[in-house]
């Protein structure tokens, strides 16, 4: 079965990390745009080079948005390290960031003629809604644009608002605004799939990549242990959305129009929005078949390239 032609966006970040690794196993990766978020854009440019130098995969990666369109950066240095990979030394060196951005960069490769190409989002939305704002016809030349983002509106949640909508509810907004083919992976999905600490040995059969992940993931389990209700185990969030793209029938989805809160104390929540503003249905992940999401998790590994 032929893979399907991808872009992600990312703000690496630990799980991000993972995401990018299976992602590469699992989709045809046409590049890496990067993101303000989990730290600085200028870490999250070099972490996805260093995880993809370790992968052996010499992918484009293009850096994008310093911080969110309208508030201050906040950042997850507590959960992902002061770098963003926890305390992991990386054998290579940094590399010059390109002048060029990552929407005109995702722009440029979405033109009439080309294959319909998908964008998993993994971090703050903002180099989506920039890409949306000052190319509006990237929304239908994208096959779908899927983001690890936010919660189901109405759905249990173990808190209102997730990091990704948080940091940028303008940009979070301005997707479900402006963008079509949208698929929303939230928390209410990302943390019913808890990987338990136990398993995490497992990854060192994996030769290199596997004790880079085990190292990041070991880092991340102990920073973020307890999110999701479980003491023994930790959210994996951002691969969940690779999940959604590559194997779809792992999730129930339900189609909603979507608005965000953009301040004050529920600053960040995802809420339905009312009918009459007129924007367009996102299909949102409402459950995830766990067992089956872990033995699609594991069989990534075992993918060759
Ligand atoms: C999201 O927040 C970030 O810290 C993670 O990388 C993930 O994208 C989960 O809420
Ligand atoms: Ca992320």
């Amino acid at each position: 079965m032929s893979k399907i032609p991808t872009f992600l966006d990312m703000d690496p970040g630990i799980d991000d990390a993972l995401a990018l690794t299976v992602a590469v196993k699992r989709l045809q990766v046409l590049g890496i745009t990067t993101v303000a978020g989990n730290v600085s854009v200028e870490h999250t440019f070099q972490n996805a080079h260093h995880v993809l130098r370790h992968l052996g995969q010499a992918l484009p990666v293009t850096p994008g948005a310093q911080g969110p369109l309208y508030y201050p950066l906040l950042t997850a240095k507590h959960i992902h390290g002061s770098a963003g990979l926890g305390d992991y030394t990386w054998d290579t060196a940094d590399v010059p960031m390109p002048q060029e951005h990552a929407w005109q960069w995702i722009w440029q490769r979405l033109q009439p003629t080309s294959d319909p190409c998908h964008l998993i989002a993994t971090g703050p939305l903002t180099n989506v809604a920039l890409l949306l704002l000052a190319f509006p016809e990237s929304a239908d030349r994208l096959a779908s644009i899927t983001c690890m983002a936010g919660g189901m509106p109405g759905a249990k949640l173990d808190k209102a608002a997730e990091f990704n909508v948080f940091v940028d509810p303008h940009a979070a907004d301005a997707v479900f605004r402006y963008g079509r083919h949208l698929q929303m992976v939230g928390i209410n999905v990302t943390h019913r799939a808890l990987l338990p600490i136990k398993d995490l040995p497992r990854l060192k059969q994996y030769g290199r990549v596997g004790g880079m992940l085990f190292t990041l993931l070991s880092y991340y389990a102990h920073t973020s242990r307890g999110e999701g209700g479980d003491p023994e185990a930790f959210p994996v969030d951002d691969v969940v959305a690779v999940a959604a793209v590559d194997a779809p029938n792992l999730f129930e989805w339900k189609s909603m129009p979507l608005t965000v809160v953009l301040e004050g104390p529920l600053r960040g929540t995802v809420v339905i929005s009312p009918l009459e503003t007129k924007r367009p249905e996102v299909m949102v992940a409402s459950s995830i078949n766990v067992p089956e999401f872990f033995e699609w998790l594991w069989a990534s590994f075992d993918i060759s390239g």
